[in-house]
């Protein structure tokens, strides 16, 4: 059962019923200012840091689920009756609903008693505030006079303090009323230099900024006491739940249509600027004032969401596929893209899932989320790897997480997961292929944000390698530290108490338990700082990067393989995971993507091998599980992975992020149709005539799909934020159609389904626009032995870096075998 279609000639994708499986959100804004918008328009907002400056207040997990957004209500003022054009909170019946989540905005429309409403949301480019635009349209016979009401609860900043705080923040709450504007300015008065306002472009007919005035006693969201008497009571907040509201009186002759803009902003003055006139406590307007003024016209409003338009266009035109599938189409040139500048923007800190209070940004996570958008935005990658790697350790390890607001590491759950250096190779790797910047290796980067201790990145880079060779176990595998890629592989914790994270604790020395994904992910990062040295004529350090990848590959032979796939790692009591040996957890995905992508056992067919048994184990047809058998109960030395029950997320789910690393692997070894085949089970497209089971939104992976143990096999959990988005990108693109960034040129080499007769691609890469049609005439999967450029065959598939000429340059492909 679908709950919409896509329109992905306007990139949206357009639900049609409002009551779907779970709430379907989208993301406004892509710099500083951001919210969430779920297609009943709930949701919050926020500038750069989820939790530390929440504009707007958010109840999770409710009942129902979706409470607390950016909610309009309309009101017919000869019948008294009222309701929410998107439905939430109010529930009424329609005429009709559609909810358009598009790039960047979120449309929601509907018809009820004649009255057409449709709200576009969007955060203007370069500027931090959101327009809602309500236009009201009058569809009955005979006029209509109708009030529309606003509606929006601040939050008291701190999002977290703000949940739990209560005997001091009932007593902070202040706001100012000016002109129509309301702005909140809790705290300002102490040590916030900034404030947030909500603006309406018509006369008021009324305002509110006390939650109870406006609710009423006893009242939900769902029946505002002030709506329902259909007048505002412009009360002033001293205090308790300061909240937003304005009233807009609206007399609407038969189809005639009115616009009202609502704008919710987020300023900061300067500290010597705050108040007007100076030693007063009155907010000091005038730096906001323009801006406020500007975007309350309807017209500069059209202007700022065209320039959002082409903005996307711009980002996805970077790389445009056509190929014989329309999921992978879609996915790939408009939702998979879309995805990876979220989990850009927001790490795994705020989506229905994440709570925006949890995560900063993780070291690994982001990292990683490079690969799917460095050619969108290479300028904020170069940043982002800068600020990662400024909280690198001097040990070469790292933070596991830091504060976007900060960018300084963070101390609650501090280092020790010993994958997260190698993640800064990987990452770097993906903007030196994309853009050719090797001047970013010199640049001086401090070790923990200290002043004084700044290296050039290379060096970061070095002791990220050399971490590993320092923490060698017995087998003279990498000890695993707190925790490798799988966080709920906890070898070294131990724990037996109630509510003990097992992430931080720690009961064991962890001189034992050692890991062999770290092993694949050392060869496979060795290998790349060899590269990259080799181009910076360090000859003696890419050779040291080789000799030691080369060893660590033979210590994985030896110790890493287990007759018929790779063993996962080794326990605290030096006994193997992921072994036939095992009782449960006998094969487990990690260790086959990530060698395999590595290049072990490339040679000698135990790539191929290792492969099959994930196939023969492993897979099913909603996706790729992480390990089998699932854990059935809690083993104390193996951790989070067997707290849950069987089939859920790391317990043997479909963990959709290494589900690429196998797709990857498949492309290796040339199998280009189960390659293809795995990549379309967990395509959300694919899935999206499966909504009633899959559930979640089918325009973005999700985390995980519950495994085949799970008595709900099939449903998707934890969508939007994950390292899925990025990899499943970086799989299709890069390694299915082939179109791969190297670090001398663009390589095209695909590995496609037999039936596939071709594709063509436009990607621009290093200043150029490449025209590329692969043809497959033989029903081939893999071969490309020459290109024809421009008409000229250059017998290689590499396309060398060039000075950009005027015009695209026509690339030609032939599948030969
Ligand atoms: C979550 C974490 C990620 C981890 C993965 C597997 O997605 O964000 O860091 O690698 O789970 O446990
Ligand atoms: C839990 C999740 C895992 C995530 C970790 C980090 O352990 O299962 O996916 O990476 O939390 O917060």
């Amino acid at each position: 059962m679908k709950y919409g279609y896509f329109d992905d000639r306007n990139r949206e994708y357009v639900i049609t019923q409002p009551d779907t499986p779970l709430p379907w959100i989208n993301y406004l804004g892509c710099q500083a200012y951001f919210g969430i918008i779920s297609n009943t328009a709930g949701g919050y907002s926020f500038y750069r840091d989820a939790r530390l400056r929440r504009l707007t207040r958010y109840r999770y997990n409710n009942a129902p689920f979706d409470l607390g957004g950016r909610y309009v209500y309309l009101r017919d003022t000869e019948s008294g009756q009222f309701w929410s054009p998107s439905w939430q909170p109010t529930r009424r019946e329609f005429e009709n609903y559609s909810c358009r989540h598009g790039m960047g905005y979120t449309v929601i429309s509907s018809t009820a008693n004649g009255i057409e409403a449709h709200t576009r949301y969007f955060v203007p480019l370069d500027e931090n505030l959101e327009v809602w635009q309500l236009t009201v349209t009058n569809r009955r016979q005979t006029k209509a006079r109708i009030s529309a009401f606003s509606s929006i609860e601040f939050c008291l900043w701190d999002a977290q303090d703000d949940a739990t705080n209560f005997q001091r923040n009932f007593s902070t709450g202040q706001v100012e009323v000016e002109e129509g504007v309301i702005y909140h300015k809790t705290e300002y008065r102490e040590r916030r230099d900034h404030f947030a306002y909500f603006a309406c472009s018509e006369p008021l007919a009324g305002f509110d900024t006390q939650r109870d005035a406006f609710l009423g006693r006893y009242r939900g969201w769902d029946s505002p006491a002030a709506v329902e008497a259909g007048q505002l009571t412009n009360s002033i907040a001293h205090g308790w739940a300061p909240i937003g509201a304005h009233q807009v009186t609206l007399d609407l002759k038969p189809g005639e249509t009115r616009q009202i803009v609502f704008l919710l902003g987020y300023h900061e003055n300067p500290v010597n600027q705050k108040f007007d006139p100076p030693g007063s406590q009155t907010i000091n307007k005038a730096l906001v004032k323009p801006t406020i003024a500007k975007y309350l016209d309807p017209l500069e409003a059209d202007a700022a969401f065209e320039r959002l338009r082409q903005y996307w266009d711009g980002l996805l035109g970077i790389f445009q596929v056509n190929t014989p599938d329309i999921h992978t189409n879609r996915m790939v040139n408009i939702w998979n893209a879309y995805q990876c500048m979220a989990t850009f923007n927001m790490s795994r800190s705020a989506s229905f899932y994440e709570s925006g209070i949890g995560r900063g940004l993780g070291f690994r996570d982001s990292n990683q989320d490079l690969l799917g958008f460095v050619h969108m935005a290479p300028a904020r990658a170069r940043e982002r790897i800068l600020d990662l790697a400024a909280t690198q350790l001097p040990t070469g390890g790292a933070y596991h997480q830091y504060q976007p607001l900060t960018k300084r590491g963070n101390n609650d759950i501090g280092g020790g997961f010993n994958d997260d250096p190698h993640w800064l190779i990987v990452g770097v790797a993906a903007y030196l292929k994309e853009t050719g910047d090797w001047g970013i290796l010199d640049e001086p980067v401090p070790f923990e944000n200290e002043p004084g201790s700044e290296q050039p990145l290379y060096e970061h880079l070095r002791r990220s390698f050399q971490y590993t060779l320092d923490r060698l176990g017995p087998h003279g595998l990498p000890l695993i530290g707190r925790a490798d890629w799988n966080d709920c592989l906890n070898l070294n914790c131990f724990s037996d108490t109630p509510g003990q994270s097992f992430q931080t604790t720690t009961s064991k020395d962890g001189k034992v338990a050692e890991s062999v994904f770290i092993a694949g992910l050392f060869v496979l990062a060795a290998k790349e700082l060899a590269a990259i040295a080799a181009r910076r004529n360090l000859n003696a350090d890419a050779k040291q990067c080789l000799a030691e990848a080369a060893k660590m590959a033979r210590v994985v032979y030896e110790h890493g393989w287990d007759g018929e796939w790779f063993v996962r790692a080794y326990d605290d009591f030096g006994k193997p995971i992921g072994s036939k040996v095992c009782d449960e957890g006998k094969i487990f995905i990690e260790s086959q993507g990530i060698c395999i992508m590595a290049g072990i056992g490339l040679q000698d067919g135990k790539a191929s091998q290792a492969l099959e048994s994930v196939n023969k184990h492993l897979a099913t047809r909603h996706g790729i599980v992480l390990q089998q058998p699932a854990y059935s109960k809690y083993y104390l030395h193996l951790g989070e992975i067997s707290s849950y029950p069987p089939g859920y997320k790391e317990n043997a789910g479909i963990f959709c992020h290494n589900n690429p690393w196998i797709i990857i692997a498949e492309t290796m070894v040339g199998n280009g149709d189960r390659a293809f085949d795995y990549y379309t089970r967990i395509n959300p497209s694919a899935r999206e005539k499966i909504g009633h089971l899959h559930r979640c939104e089918p325009y973005v992976f999700a985390q995980m799909i519950a495994g085949k143990d799970a008595p709900t096999h099939g449903e998707a959990k934890n969508s939007w934020l994950t390292g899925t988005a990025a990899w499943t990108y970086y799989a299709a693109t890069q390694w299915i159609m082939g179109i791969r960034a190297e670090y001398d040129g663009l390589r095209i080499d695909p590995v496609i389904p037999a039936k596939w007769k071709g594709f063509t691609v436009t990607r621009r890469f290093r200043g150029n626009t490449y025209l590329i049609e692969v043809k497959n005439p033989k029903g081939k999967q893999r071969g490309v032995k020459r290109l024809l450029v421009d008409g000229k065959d250059i017998a290689t598939n590499l396309l060398p870096v060039c000075p950009s000429p005027p015009e695209p340059i026509q690339v030609e492909a032939v599948l030969e075998g």
